[in-house]
């Protein structure tokens, strides 16, 4: 998805703006690019494909980077235009005076397009909704770079952030936002601007997180805010605790393996952040009382990819512990079929970014509706926890690599809590079978480190499979659900054909492509549905499927039936859901690390998806 980093100050900005965007790689890009302001003349430079090649036009150039005290960045992934070296930010007006860089989508862009065109005689030269942000600023442009932004908003529809500079105005980065990400970054003698945090945490920790509509203006001491009715706004500070550090590999050959090393520590800060002495719970100062669980008829859970993998885990624990009925859906279906939602609904949004557009518009659509909404968020101050009416943060820490790991264990540590919360708030629970849950939780960290510890096995069996191009997933109960994960798993970063199914489902159509040698991995982490998957593994099994059982330590019989054990450790059944993904997503990492795959950024994928 699409980046910006925008620098103004006394050092290197051409140096400072291209760092910014390798840290942003992460999310997903086509080419880039970086406008550069010599001392009121504009040079802009782009290309399709990674930053190294923007990088190797750079260096071959003879802009005196010395003289650069003021450039924005951009990666690009395509939306309106083939990736290519024109369509490729930054977009220049046409005279050449005023240059942008645009995360989003204009919607109207045909219509501002062909009013510049037939009345300013314009010429366009790329594909993109984006030029028509530079061409529309020029128009308006009479020495406030500002003002013209400002007129240029009220013109356009559709949700972006934009960065922008002028020749003439050497001294001055103007940017806004409509739904898309963007902050500003406190500096000492300079500032900045992104489109997302690890691009700046090595030269700031002190944001100003910039609202809807509103234009910021910076220049090398200072940052200023205005409301769309142009007034000036004072916002508070937002302070990152997290370091750069955090935010890069710790000699793990990739982010998606880091990350799956450090969910032991992220289920625990998600998980004792919120829990008394007494085991009792603390959601973050949501306040859901008897009389607002008991008014609750329905509980919606809406979110996208992984995310809605842990919403349907989030409904098996809210029926079993809270009694409350759960409907759980795509976010891209949700708000297209008029929904049965009104103010006696439970709206819960799960996003690992908060910034996915399909859920945000069906959180919009909730509210619209009367609901209560409330999100599971990792990133704070994302666009989908500030439109909550109660935010439930996921402690993960920034993830960095496109497949979701310890964002979603931690969707689903949030998930079994708030279900805990209101089983126990309505007097749904019994407090025995409530107290061994807790307990239970709180030795999921220590067990996964156990699970962490057998990586190398699974590791071997990545070598055996790895040049397969169908895999199967099978499952009762929660562990479909799980087997759905881990399927996408395999599938987004290996590129193998992977597909899950209810393991009693199988029969009705899907057996008939289990034929020898096919690859199918058993989900059976479930006490009572052992002996019913030890049926399904056997009718795979005759088929000539070379079978994977994960099982928990002590199920030995699924030896006898699989190919190949996979063991948890002993847990309740409830809480398996956890522990059972991760060999999921390390046989899914290690088999795309034999085929050689760009794992931290599969292709045709990306981190936060701003578009429907
Ligand atoms: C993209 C990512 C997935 C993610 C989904 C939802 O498709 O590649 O990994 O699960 O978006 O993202 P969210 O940030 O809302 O959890």
């Amino acid at each position: 998805m699409c980046g910006i980093v925008g620098y103004i100050g006394d050092g290197n900005a051409e140096k400072i703006v291209i760092e910014g965007l390798k840290k942003l790689e992460y999310r997903g890009y086509d080419s880039s690019g970086i406008a550069m302001n010599f001392g009121g003349k504009l040079a802009v430079e782009k290309r399709k494909g990674r930053i190294t090649n923007l990088e190797e036009v750079l260096e071959k150039s003879d802009y005196p980077f010395e003289n650069c005290h003021l450039a924005i960045g951009h990666t690009r992934w395509a939306t309106h235009g083939a990736p290519s070296d024109i369509n490729a930010h930054p977009h220049f007006s046409m005279d050449h005076r005023i240059a942008i860089v645009h995360n989003g989508i204009v919607e109207n862009y045909l219509d501002i397009k062909e009013k510049l065109i037939k009345e300013h005689g314009i010429k366009f030269v790329s594909e993109t909704d984006s030029e028509v942000i530079a061409q529309l600023l020029s128009v308006y442009y009479e020495g406030s770079l500002e003002d013209a932004m400002f007129r240029a908003i009220s013109e356009m529809r559709g949700a972006y952030s934009i960065c922008a500079i002028a020749a003439d105005e050497p001294d001055k980065i103007v940017a806004t936002r409509k739904d898309a990400p963007l902050l500003a970054g406190i500096g000492n003698g300079c500032n900045f601007l992104a489109s997302d945090i690890p691009a700046l945490l090595k030269h700031s920790r002190e944001f100003y997180l910039i609202e809807n509509g509103e234009v910021v203006v910076l220049d090398k001491n200072d940052i200023k805010i205005y409301n769309a009715e142009h007034k000036s706004v004072v916002r508070d500070v937002f302070h990152v605790s997290w370091d750069a550090a955090s935010a890069e590999k710790d000699g793990y050959d990739h982010f998606m393996i880091k990350e799956i090393h450090e969910q032991p520590k992220g289920l625990t800060e998600t998980l004792m952040r919120r829990l008394g002495d007494d085991n009792s719970i603390k959601l973050d100062g949501i306040n859901l009382t008897k009389e607002d669980i008991d008014g609750f008829n329905k509980v919606y859970i809406v979110a996208c990819g992984t995310a809605y993998h842990a919403g349907l885990i989030g409904k098996y624990a809210i029926e079993k512990f809270a009694k409350i009925p759960v409907e759980v859906d795509v976010a891209s279906e949700f708000r297209y079929r008029d929904p049965f939602v009104d103010d006696k609904t439970l709206f819960i949004a799960i996003s690992q970014s908060g910034e996915t557009l399909d859920t945000l518009a069906a959180l919009r659509e909730a509210k619209k509706k009367g609901a209560r909404i409330m999100s599971i968020v990792n990133v704070v101050g994302s666009s989908v926890a500030r439109e909550s009416d109660d935010v439930f943060y996921t402690w993960a820490g920034p993830e960095i690599a496109v497949a979701s790991t310890k964002a979603y264990t931690t969707q689903l540590m949030c998930m079994y809590l708030v279900a805990l919360y209101m089983g126990r708030v309505k007097g749904a629970i019994e407090d025995a079978y409530y107290n061994r849950l807790i307990e239970e939780l709180k030795e999921i960290p220590s067990k996964l480190r156990k699970l962490l510890g057998t990586e190398h096995q699974i590791q071997d069996l990545a070598k055996t499979l790895y040049k397969t191009e169908q895999v199967f997933f099978i499952g009762r109960g929660t562990d479909s659900a799980v087997g759905l994960e881990g399927s996408l798993k395999l599938k987004e970063i290996s590129y193998i054909n992977s597909f899950a199914i209810a393991a009693g489902e199988l029969k009705h159509g899907t057996i008939a492509l289990i034929e020898k040698d096919t690859i199918v991995v058993a989900l059976s982490t479930q006490d009572d549905l052992f002996e019913k998957m030890l049926s399904n593994i056997q009718e795979v099994k005759a088929r000539g499927a070379f079978v994977i059982g994960v099982a928990k330590e002590g199920n030995t019989a699924i030896e006898q039936q699989s190919s190949h054990t996979i063991y948890i450790p002993k847990c309740m059944d409830e809480v398996a859901p956890i522990l059972a993904v991760v060999p999921l997503q390390i046989l899914a990492y290690y088999i795309a690390k034999e085929r050689g795959c760009d794992i931290d950024k599969p292709k045709n994928l990306a981190k936060a998806v701003t578009v429907e």
